[in-house]
């Protein structure tokens, strides 16, 4: 067996480990996983005359049985309380159990204005709170430029749960829950929508086009129960306004164009 006895190589393991997305404390305790569990004690054979057990494990629900269970939860929640409480029960999605904290929104429900991004960082995991890190930050001067804070918008995202090491969310997770995110833009019911970047934009507007295409135009967004249709944009994310400055220009652009149309809805 290997075993990991110099500083090398118990740092490289934690670099994999890093690597590997694991960049959380989730328990107050560590755990040696170079450890083999004790064994298990063996079962006793069933007696020939008992019944014997079943111990095949009930099959997965598939995507869209994730989904319809999904929806039919979200689509009972009367208000945005009881939607949390569903999320916070739903266990249809993986995420849940590697996350610290639901990130459900934040700001006010009633602004006229809302902001879906794509699933909390780090910083949001922590705090239970969307945009709190470093793009929050950024999304926080932008929406002053035009302004507005977090007392006058509403923000959510499409995951509620942090994906390990924030890799992109996967299509089976975005779809397992998806009916939540409708169900919160219909509770709130926005004037108008913004989507933060191209998951939310593509997911929300059920567009195959990345972000360059999609941004700064206006698309109706409509709300299923009612359809009624919300005019919504979508622009850059404010991570990839980090990585990428000149398309900031592009970014403040949108947001121009945004305050106008805020503004028929005084
Ligand atoms: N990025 C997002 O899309 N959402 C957050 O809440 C934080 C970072």
């Amino acid at each position: 067996m290997n075993t990991l006895n110099s500083r090398a190589d118990l740092v490289a393991a934690l670099q994999w480990q890093l690597e590997a997305g694991a960049d959380e404390a989730i328990g107050p305790v560590p755990v040696d996983r170079t450890r083999f569990p004790p064994k298990a004690p063996i079962p006793a054979r069933p007696a020939a005359d008992q019944p014997s057990r079943s111990t095949s494990k009930p099959p997965l629900a598939s995507a869209q049985e994730v989904h319809a269970s999904a929806r039919a939860l979200a689509g009972q929640a009367p208000d945005l309380g009881a939607l949390r409480q569903s999320l916070a029960d739903f266990d249809g999605c993986a995420l849940k159990s590697t996350a610290t904290n639901l990130v459900f929104g934040d700001g006010n429900p009633q602004a006229r204005l809302m902001l879906v991004g794509e699933a909390p960082g780090r910083d949001e995991d922590r705090q239970g709170l969307p945009f709190v890190g470093v793009s929050g930050q950024l999304l926080d001067v932008m929406l002053g430029h035009i302004g507005l804070d977090r007392t006058s918008v509403y923000i959510t995202n499409i995951l509620p749960w942090r994906p390990p090491g924030n890799r992109q969310p996967t299509a089976a997770e975005i779809t397992a829950c998806l009916p939540f995110t409708e169900r919160h833009i219909e509770l709130v019911a926005p004037a108008i929508l913004v989507f933060l970047g191209g998951t939310a934009a593509k997911t929300l507007l059920r567009r195959a086009e990345g972000i360059t295409r999609l941004r700064g135009r206006w698309f109706d967004y409509t709300l299923a129960a009612t359809q009624t249709p919300i005019p919504a944009m979508a622009t850059y994310h404010p991570a990839y306004l980090l990585r990428q400055s000149p398309q900031k220009r592009a970014a403040w652009r949108d947001f121009l164009t945004i305050r106008e149309r805020l503004a028929e809805y005084h």
